[in-house]
């Protein structure tokens, strides 16, 4: 067992977006009955210390200690996309995604920039992300394999695309779904590791596609699905001229069986009432990629209209299309989205609704609320040590901090991976400590 001292920040109801400080807290980690490296115990350090005596503690004076962020979409191949300009989703694929992407047929490429990535990933304080590799069987391989090693909890999966794509990313059909289902049965549920079937989009999955696609998604019910929806009007016109006989783009996820819990949809832009029922119904959940959606000019989330229907939804970087790995970047772009549509005067959205979409709802959204993304007794012991005096400006701001909100606010505002001090991972035999290297 082992016990961390610092303020500590935590969600007591997972699924309500209201988080919680103890000012001066004692988090106990400890493993479980399946080894598992788990929190033990949270609280205020004067009355949880007495029960966990002899227990050895590490203090972090001025320090907070937060769950590990979720990254509920992101495309490891896309690390070198990041900023590419471009007049919009479609031609941004084309001129540099798809060009990016062919690469990862070359092994030691792939090896590479997994590495790269999953460092990347715990220098900014995420410790469970849902990634997109490329169609490649050979980086879904690289890239789990590097989250073994670092004890990433990672759900990812091989892209499928067998039409509208160029030659060196495009797959096969029938190869492309013996492919995700042998790497189905080599990865998920391995260690902290979980498969998802992986159709890119509709324009880039035949109706043969989705279909399997479908057939091995109802196969595999605790397999996760992910995509991405209703994003761009291109994108759209193109869907309907695909499916005219479709009620709407999502509709077309539906009627091939890949609508259903642990099913993530980037974007969710274009939506009517309609789709937000069926996403509730379905107990599917949207990726919201702010950082994505402003820099390819996509549009805005509507998340007066996610509540009001009532579905699932939680923060993603979407890197390459979005512009940061860091969560306090997406969360300050959530929080400017959310002033597009506001019905009502006052705030945005708030600084702990924004932070328990990276990291609770997030987790909830995957469908791992009590498991990441919180620190409540038996949550897995993934956290970051965040320095709130990381920089200059943000010293001053946040001392002047008069509540829990503001001084969310001031690291959403002026924090970056310079916040982040430590990304500890839950590891059996001991919690695994990723000093950052900034
Ligand atoms: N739609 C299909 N592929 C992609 C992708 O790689 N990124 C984004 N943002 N949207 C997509
Ligand atoms: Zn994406």
């Amino acid at each position: 067992m082992k016990a961390y001292r610092a303020s500590i920040l935590y969600f007591p109801d997972p699924s309500v977006a209201q988080a919680a400080l103890e000012t001066d807290g004692l988090l106990v980690v400890g493993p479980d009955a399946r080894g598992r490296q788990v929190v033990q115990a949270l609280g205020p350090y004067a009355e949880v210390a007495p029960r966990f005596a002899g227990v050895p503690t590490e203090q972090f004076p001025g320090r907070l200690i937060a769950p590990g962020f979720v990254d509920l979409h992101i495309h490891f191949p896309q690390v070198d996309v990041i900023g590419s300009p471009a007049e919009g989703l479609l031609p941004w694929l084309e001129n540099y995604t798809f060009p990016q992407e062919k690469r990862f047929s070359a092994q030691d490429h792939s090896a590479q920039l997994a590495t790269f990535f999953m460092a990347e990933l715990l220098r900014n304080g995420v410790t469970t992300a849902l990634a997109f590799a490329t169609s490649h069987p050979e980086s879904v391989d690289a890239l789990f394999a590097e989250a073994q090693k670092r004890r990433l909890r990672l759900i990812a999966g091989k892209v499928l695309m067998d039409q509208h794509a160029p030659d060196g990313v495009r797959d096969e059909t029938q190869q492309s779904l013996a492919d995700t289902e042998a790497l189905i049965r080599r990865w998920h549920g391995v260690d902290r590791l979980g498969y998802a079937i992986t159709p890119r989009f509709v324009p880039s999955c035949s109706a043969a596609q989705l279909r399997g696609a479908g057939e091995l998604a109802a196969k595999y019910p605790d397999v996760w699905i992910q995509s991405h929806v209703a994003e761009n009007k291109d994108e759209i016109a193109w869907v309907r001229a695909l499916y005219p006989e479709a009620r709407s783009y999502l509709s077309v996820y539906e009627q091939f069986g890949l609508m259903r819990p642990r099913a993530i949809y980037a974007h969710c832009i274009h939506f009517d009432d309609e789709d937000r029922a069926l996403m509730r119904s379905t107990g599917a959940a949207a990726a919201v990629s702010p950082t994505s959606n402003l820099f390819l000019g996509s549009g805005f989330f509507d998340y007066a209209g996610a509540d009001r229907i009532g579905f699932g939804y939680g923060l993603a970087s979407d890197v390459g299309g979005g512009t940061s790995f860091s969560p306090f970047h997406t969360m300050l772009a959530a929080y400017y989205v959310g002033r597009e549509g506001q019905t009502k005067p006052g705030l945005s959205l708030s600084p702990q609704h924004l932070w328990w979409q990276h990291t609770a709802g997030a987790a909830q959204a995957l469908g791992l609320a009590g498991v990441a993304g919180n620190l409540l007794p038996g949550c897995e012991a993934d956290f970051v040590v965040l320095n709130p005096q990381a920089t200059a400006l943000l010293a001053r701001r946040s001392a002047q901090a008069a509540s829990l909100d503001e001084l969310l606010f001031s690291m959403i505002v002026l924090g970056d991976d310079r916040l982040v001090e430590k990304t500890v991972i839950s590891q059996a035999g001991g919690a695994a400590g990723h000093p950052s290297e900034n």
